[in-house]
């Protein structure tokens, strides 16, 4: 059963790292906050992130630099909690904001909205137009580099080992709930985000500080290579097993 993330008063501190942030949750009559995402990006996974966190109870709003794009999805995702908007209000009104966009579209973004005390959850993999490797790593990734374009936002690194085609499918594999990793150094943020995650789904895994984007971003490249150059498709998914 999926449930929402309540940041009930006494956690508010633990889930919303921020106190600005927690102005922007939905109070309840209960006297309970339900956490509002964005997702910037209404492609293939911008689409699949709705689709999966619109069957919470969560609030999902949907942004891209077409809105008749983002409309289109949360059209077609009409039974889901999910709406569109402008990319300025749909980072605006959110707590969470999932970059679900080219990582080189970045930078424009920035301009488009004001990130301040957001939760960030950088999705992107900074692939090759050629699809032959990544355009930076190593002592760098596209997940700290977004944290310099945005310094005012708390930047997580997730998402991004998971194909889009995964979440028409579900998330589950063969009894196993999918893996996602969660790389971060505001740790009541990443918590949030895992928490997240998990009630949508996954077994979220905590991977350590943003530096560790450096290595969560070839293992995407991996995955994309065994899924199209390897041959196995795309309903595969990385997953670290323990004993
Ligand atoms: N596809 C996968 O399986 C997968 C898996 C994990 C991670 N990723 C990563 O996720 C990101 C998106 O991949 P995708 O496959 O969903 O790509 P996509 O289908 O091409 O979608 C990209 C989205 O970004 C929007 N966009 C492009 N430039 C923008 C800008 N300057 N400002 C705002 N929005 C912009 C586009 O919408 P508009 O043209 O309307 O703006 C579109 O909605 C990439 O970084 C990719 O590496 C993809």
């Amino acid at each position: 059963m999926l449930h929402s993330l309540h940041c009930v008063e006494k956690q508010r501190e633990q889930y919303c790292h921020h106190s600005e942030t927690t102005s922007h949750l939905n109070k309840q009559e209960n006297g309970e906050y339900i956490m509002n995402i964005a997702i910037i990006g209404s492609g293939n996974i911008g689409s699949g992130l709705a689709l999966t966190f619109g069957q919470t109870t969560y609030n999902v709003t949907i942004a891209s630099r077409h809105q008749a794009s983002a409309q289109g999805v949360a059209d077609k995702l009409a039974k889901a909690n999910v709406t569109a908007a402008s990319i300025a209000d749909a980072v605006k009104g959110a707590d969470v904001v999932f970059i679900a966009t080219p990582y080189d579209a970045v930078a424009s973004l920035a301009q488009a909205a004001d990130f301040t005390n957001k939760v960030v959850v950088d999705v992107t993999n900074p692939v090759k137009a050629d699809f032959s490797g990544l355009s930076i790593g190593f002592d760098t990734s596209a997940a700290e580099e977004i944290q310099k374009l945005l310094p005012q936002a708390s930047v997580l690194k997730g998402f991004n080992t998971v194909f889009a085609q995964v979440y028409e499918q579900g998330l589950e594999f063969e009894g196993r709930k999918a893996q996602t990793f969660i790389a971060g150094d505001n740790e009541s943020a990443k918590q949030a985000v895992l928490t997240l995650a998990n009630e949508a789904g996954f077994d979220a895994v905590d991977a350590g500080a943003l530096t560790n984007a450096r290595y969560l971003e070839p293992l995407a490249y991996m995955n994309i290579h065994f899924g199209y150059m390897l041959g196995k498709g795309t309903q595969i998914i990385p997953a670290w097993l323990s004993r």
